[in-house]
């Protein structure tokens, strides 16, 4: 099954996680290898059909992620992307950035990926996303460990048959005396119009923001929600360990540093 050919990638997070590095530069700019972040972001959107990107960016200097993909020369293999920005003019969290591209998305379905998540080589979540879906929304989910449970919204999973399940409901952040399973959602996801409607509705959540994953949560209650359940965990470049891994992982993944870098690891190990 086709997906659908917009993605919404919402990059206008502080990231205070990654500071003094995003003190100036925004967070989905950090270079991983060659690229920023937010790059490898839209080169596995365009790898699932999508031919437009909408970026969530912030006021200040979100700018500069608009400037990446469009001053210059058009960027190896996103020549044929249509680019479009939309800024979040205040912080209010995820959910409120996906609803600040309401206008922009109309009433088309999309792909929403995190710019601070990356896929690892070969692991690519969105087509599986795609032929989950029965015309609801469809999010990515992996087991975690017990440990994130207060880090992650959670699904509430119903039927399961391999790796796809239909989701019952969602919490956010439960932490493990309150989780309802181990199934973490993990910043990919396929949306209908519909996670739009119930955003806007949406009181305040888990910490005076507006939640993507009550809005999922709605969704799901009316029976408008299935899971892909993935066996390898996404690159989290939002953190400092996150940053360094994805580095090392993606740089192995290239023929071009392949050799150098395993031998630079190989020789940190015999240092031992
Ligand atoms: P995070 O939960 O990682 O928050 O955002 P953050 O603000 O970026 O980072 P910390 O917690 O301060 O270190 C998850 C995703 O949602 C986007 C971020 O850019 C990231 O891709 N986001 C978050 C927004 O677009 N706007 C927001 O107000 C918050």
């Amino acid at each position: 099954m086709t997906g659908p050919e917009l993605a919404l990638v919402p990059a206008a997070g502080l990231g205070t996680r990654m500071r003094p590095a995003t003190r100036v530069v925004p967070k989905a700019l950090l270079p991983v290898v060659d690229r920023p972040a937010v790059q490898h972001v839209a080169e596995e959107a365009v790898r699932a059909g999508v031919t437009e990107v909408i970026f969530v960016v912030d006021l200040g200097v979100g700018s500069l992620i608009r400037d990446h993909f469009t001053v210059g020369e058009p960027l190896p293999g996103l020549e044929n992307l249509k680019v479009r920005i939309v800024v979040q003019e205040e912080p209010g969290g995820l959910g409120h950035a996906v609803l600040t591209a309401r206008e922009s998305i109309g009433d088309r379905s999309f792909f929403c990926l995190l710019s601070d998540n990356i896929v690892r080589p070969g692991a690519d979540v969105l087509p599986s996303l795609a032929a989950a879906s029965d015309g609801g929304s469809v999010v990515a989910l992996r087991e975690v460990g017990e440990h994130m449970l207060d880090r992650y919204g959670v699904a509430i999973p119903g039927e399961r048959r391999g790796s796809e399940l239909e989701v019952l409901g969602a919490v956010e952040k439960p932490g493990i005396e309150n989780a309802p399973s181990n199934l973490g959602l993990v910043g990919r996801y396929l949306f209908t119009p519909e996670i739009l409607e119930a955003l806007a509705n949406l009181e305040p959540g888990y910490g005076g923001e507006i939640q993507l994953t009550d809005a999922i949560d709605f969704v799901a209650r009316r029976g408008r929600c299935r899971g892909v359940v993935g066996d390898s965990d996404l690159l989290d470049i939002g953190i400092p360990l996150g940053l360094l891994e994805a580095a090392v992982v993606l740089g192995l993944s290239r023929t071009e540093f392949r050799d150098g870098l395993t031998e630079f690891l190989r020789s940190l190990e015999e240092l031992r």
